[in-house]
């Protein structure tokens, strides 16, 4: 996994567009990497016909006291189901036991199926429900966390 610069900006507004009934905007993209308690990492196609790297998938995480929030994670359409979101949910979980970071914490819409298998395949478990958590459709969501390290 790779960081997430400036440049790959385009490529992550399309994949939000593809990927969310509401994308974050552009601006909300480069708030998001300015933010300094944030680590932003992205999977990379560099193969030809390509002139330069574009993105394939990202996540946006930030950390508060001991926790690592998961803000973002998406995987352009045509890269879905060959593990990617393993593999990024994997390598932030690296860089919050770097961190010292606790615990994993998430929100998830209860009718996204794709990632609730995701977190769950990969050590989440759901701690609580946030009813009409998504204003625009009045859904709920999940809250799921995992515990990154043991207690000292
Ligand atoms: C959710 C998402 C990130 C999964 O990424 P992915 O790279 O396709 O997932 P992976 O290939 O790593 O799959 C890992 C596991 O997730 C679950 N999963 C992934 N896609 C699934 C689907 N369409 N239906 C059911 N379970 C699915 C499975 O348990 C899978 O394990 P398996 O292959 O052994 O069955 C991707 O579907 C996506 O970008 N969705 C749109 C954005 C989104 O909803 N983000 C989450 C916001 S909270």
């Amino acid at each position: 996994m790779l960081p997430v610069s400036f440049d790959d900006i385009d490529a992550i507004s399309r994949i939000e567009t593809e990927s969310f009934a509401q994308p974050w905007k552009r601006q909300a993209i480069i708030d998001e990497l300015d933010c300094p308690a944030g680590c932003h990492l992205a999977a990379k196609d560099f193969l030809p016909p390509q002139p330069h790297a574009v993105v394939m998938a990202y996540i946006f995480v930030r950390f508060l006291t001991d926790e690592m929030h998961i803000m973002k994670i998406a995987v352009a359409p045509q890269w879905r189901n060959r593990g990617m979101g393993e593999a990024l949910l994997s390598a932030v979980q690296i860089e919050g036991n770097r961190r010292g970071a606790a615990t994993a914490l998430l929100e998830v819409r209860s009718a996204n199926i794709a990632a609730i298998n995701l977190y769950k395949k990969t050590g989440f478990q759901t701690i609580g429900i946030r009813p009409n958590y998504y204003p625009q459709t009045g859904e709920s969501a999940l809250v799921m966390s995992k515990r990154l390290k043991e207690e000292s």
